[in-house]
């Protein structure tokens, strides 16, 4: 194709007469034209092919066999990285003499038998995470045989809280220890609680159908707000999670539920603590693996198969659940939710917010 260009540009400069230095000249044309077409095209091409978000990451590396530990390595790193210069602009990455929030403390959890923490992100599989920990400390044979008030009991099931050590304990730990943390698309994530917590609500857990989604129906709902028994809807949810001014007094009445929805920054402190790795639940298939060797008991736990692109990120269903909210709530709950968009590779939902 580019040949055939070039023989139609050099025609443009082939009028007149041909003498011997018209001859050269066209010849230097021709030479010319065909480096500035091929400049023009490989910048073209770069431009279509080189991924530039978490989404064109996890399309483009598609699961693979053997060799896909070590890939996988380098987009890990790449997501480090991006994530590092994303602190940097705050500049407090990495100072791990800062004191971390009760929240941060309470969400982090200590293997001391095989030097990790791990940060909890729910809606990311957290609770799996926590099983393969305990298997991986000898307590249970397999992740089927720990009883299921266990996972979450800190005080009984070998993996302590942070904020149940001491400020030296938790110093030394935070600096020599493998911490990670799993986080997904910020917006689909709230999608995700919401459908656990309200939607389909588990009835060992009350209190999301009943103080909670009163709570905010009551300060958002207008009219008659408990004429019929409508439970909260996703419009309502989001209004709580922007509302800034109203916020932080339900938060407290919510108690520790709100790490459902807390951000990542604000449950993990990523940047102050400076995770290790940083797993992706859209890409768990490939990220599972990569932790469980980065963290040493590869050989001890493995995680359960994981069907490829199973996670992957769902626009369809994020534009569905947000085309019932105003323009301007979604603005406000990006405005919240901003930064784990941007220290996590996230790209930016431009198709909602303008
Ligand atoms: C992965 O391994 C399977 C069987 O071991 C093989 O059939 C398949 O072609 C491999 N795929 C890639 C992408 O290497
Ligand atoms: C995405 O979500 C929509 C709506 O919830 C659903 O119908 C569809 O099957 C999902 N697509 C994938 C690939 O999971």
């Amino acid at each position: 194709m580019t040949t055939y260009l070039l023989q139609a540009l050099g025609c443009l400069a082939c009028t007149g007469g041909l003498g011997i230095n018209e001859e050269a000249m066209r010849f230097h044309w021709r030479v010319f034209l065909a480096c500035a077409w091929l400049l023009l095209l490989l910048v073209l091409i770069d431009r279509h092919v080189s991924p530039r978000s978490a989404n064109a990451e996890s399309e483009a590396k598609t699961p693979g066999n053997q060799s896909s530990v070590a890939d996988w390595g380098v987009v890990v790193k790449r997501r480090s990285e991006m994530f590092s210069s994303g602190c940097k602009n705050k500049e407090h990455q990495g100072d791990t003499q800062v004191s971390l929030s009760k929240l941060v403390l309470d969400n982090i959890v200590v293997s001391d038998q095989h030097h990790i923490l791990f940060c909890e992100t729910p809606e990311a599989s957290d609770t799996y995470w926590k099983k393969l920990l305990i298997v991986a400390s000898g307590a249970f044979s397999s992740v089927k045989d720990i009883p299921e008030n266990l996972v979450h009991d800190h005080k009984k099931n070998g993996l302590p809280r942070l904020s149940s050590l001491a400020p030296l304990e938790i110093m030394h730990r935070l600096n020599t220890y493998f911490k990670f943390i799993i986080v997904r698309d910020p917006f689909e994530r709230l999608i995700s609680t919401f459908e656990d917590k309200f939607l389909f609500n588990k009835p060992s857990e009350p209190w999301y159908k009943h103080t909670i989604s009163h709570a905010i129906i009551h300060k958002y709902r207008t009219g008659f707000p408990f004429l019929d028994d409508t439970g909260l809807v996703f419009d309502e949810f989001v209004r709580y999670l922007g509302d800034v001014e109203q916020r932080s007094h339900m938060d407290w009445q919510f108690g520790e539920h709100i790490i459902h929805w807390a951000t990542y920054v604000e449950l993990c402190a990523p940047c102050d603590v400076g995770y290790d790795v940083i797993g992706h639940h859209e890409t768990l298939e490939r990220d599972a693996t990569h932790i469980l060797s980065r963290a040493g008991i590869g050989h001890l736990v493995s995680y359960p198969f994981v069907p490829a692109g199973i996670m992957r990120y769902n626009k369809t269903k994020v534009e569905r659940y947000f085309s019932g909210v105003s323009k301007r709530d979604i603005r406000r709950l990006y405005e919240r939710y901003q930064e784990d968009f941007h220290l996590f590779g996230y790209p930016t939902p431009d198709f909602l917010l303008n």
